[in-house]
């Protein structure tokens, strides 16, 4: 009979309740007790914990957001929270933790680990951006939304002839730019992995112009820049107002507020762009940030059955001892990696894939 705590850290992601469930559903076939852990670590260094029964987690699969809630609070930003987070898995006799997150909850899972505190994880990111893994779950419901409203932005950009620039999430990684852009027949995709020529961007879409087709939709990820020369040039225009850039990088912002595990809250390059296209081009151009749209409501199908095939794997892992591990998928198979595997390096976008959405930008 093992006691297990379950977590969800980070940005919520549509899943975590299916993960929730299945960690639940199976940990109960053992015969074990399950224990919420409310609020990512920040549950575990307060001891907020509340009892996960068959009847908790009834109904939650295909619910969005996360029943246990979460937070993305770093317990090694203060030396005492690493403490009262060991105190308290002692304390609530906890045998095995399955974190659910993404790079910084995962990120935590491994430093844990190190200083022994038993711990699997679980991957999770609408960025789809951990390594390790063939796909995180959360994504494929982003891309299916930011899909659909690449659909529908299309019909209101033709009949007023304008450029819509449709800003999406992907700090370091732009898979749900790429991956949504090619389902969506965007005219431009840009994407943290390649900085961009804003004079190149406004030549792929007059040629379209030239071509007849007298609108355009470029989709950006929050997280791409533009090239450094670029900036300057942007900077001296009459408009000015360029928001926050930060450091020595060319990341345009609103805001330099950080987190707690030192990232910038992202916003603002969707803006910055449709300026520059406008005053380049002199063409109307509308700007729509997809913003938590993207990670709120009902996951897919397929994200409810893959967060349910890693809740399993991760109770297996527990079952097993086998701590220090992330479930993954590769190819079609669940298979247990490194915690430091999947956090050492960010997974970012398969260039070949960015080369075949290259071949529609232009006309
Ligand atoms: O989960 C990662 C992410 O989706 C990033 O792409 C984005 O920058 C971030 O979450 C924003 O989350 P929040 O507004 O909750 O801080």
């Amino acid at each position: 009979m093992k006691k297990i705590g379950v977590l969800t850290g980070g940005g919520d992601c549509p899943g975590l309740n299916a993960v929730i469930r299945a960690v639940v559903k199976k940990s109960i076939k053992y015969g074990w007790e399950i224990i919420g852990i409310r609020n990512g670590w920040k549950g575990l260094i307060e001891g907020d914990v509340e009892p996960l029964t068959d009847y908790t987690v009834s109904g939650i699969l295909p619910k969005g957001g996360t029943i246990i809630g979460t937070s993305r609070t770093n317990p090694f930003k203060r030396e005492e929270d690493v403490q009262k987070l060991t105190e308290n898995v002692r304390k609530f006799g906890i045998d095995g933790v399955a974190a659910i997150g993404g790079e910084d909850t995962l990120g935590v899972a491994l430093k844990l680990h190190q200083i022994g505190v038993p711990v699997v994880g679980i991957p999770k990111t609408i960025d789809n951006d951990l390594s390790g893994t063939d796909y995180t779950f959360g994504f494929d419901t982003a891309v299916s939304i930011v899909t659909e409203a690449i659909d529908r932005l299309h019909t209101t950009a033709e009949s007023h002839h304008r450029v819509i620039v449709v800003e999406v999430m992907g700090r370091h990684a732009g898979w749900i730019a790429t991956m949504a852009g090619i389902a969506g027949g965007a005219d431009e995709i840009l994407i943290p992995e390649e900085p961009f020529e804003i004079e190149e961007v406004c030549s792929h879409l007059t040629a379209r112009y030239d071509h007849g087709k007298k609108f355009s939709i470029v989709v950006i990820a929050e997280g791409a820049q533009p090239k450094k020369e670029d900036l300057s040039v942007a900077q001296t225009g009459e408009e000015g107002e360029l928001g926050h850039v930060s450091g020595e990088s060319t990341l345009i912002t609103q805001t330099d507020e950080k987190d707690e595990f030192g990232h910038v809250k992202l916003g603002g390059i969707g803006h910055f762009l449709a300026r520059e296209i406008k005053k380049r081009m002199g063409v109307d151009t509308r700007v729509t940030v997809l913003g938590h749209v993207q990670r709120g409501g009902s996951p897919t199908a397929y994200d409810r059955i893959l967060a349910t095939r890693f809740g399993v794997a991760a109770v297996e892992l527990i079952n097993e001892n086998n701590y220090g591990k992330m479930v993954a998928l590769q190819g079609n198979k669940i298979v247990p990696v490194e915690l430091e595997e999947a956090v050492s390096n960010l997974k970012t976008v398969d260039m070949d894939l960015y080369e075949i959405a290259k071949i529609f930008f232009g006309r």
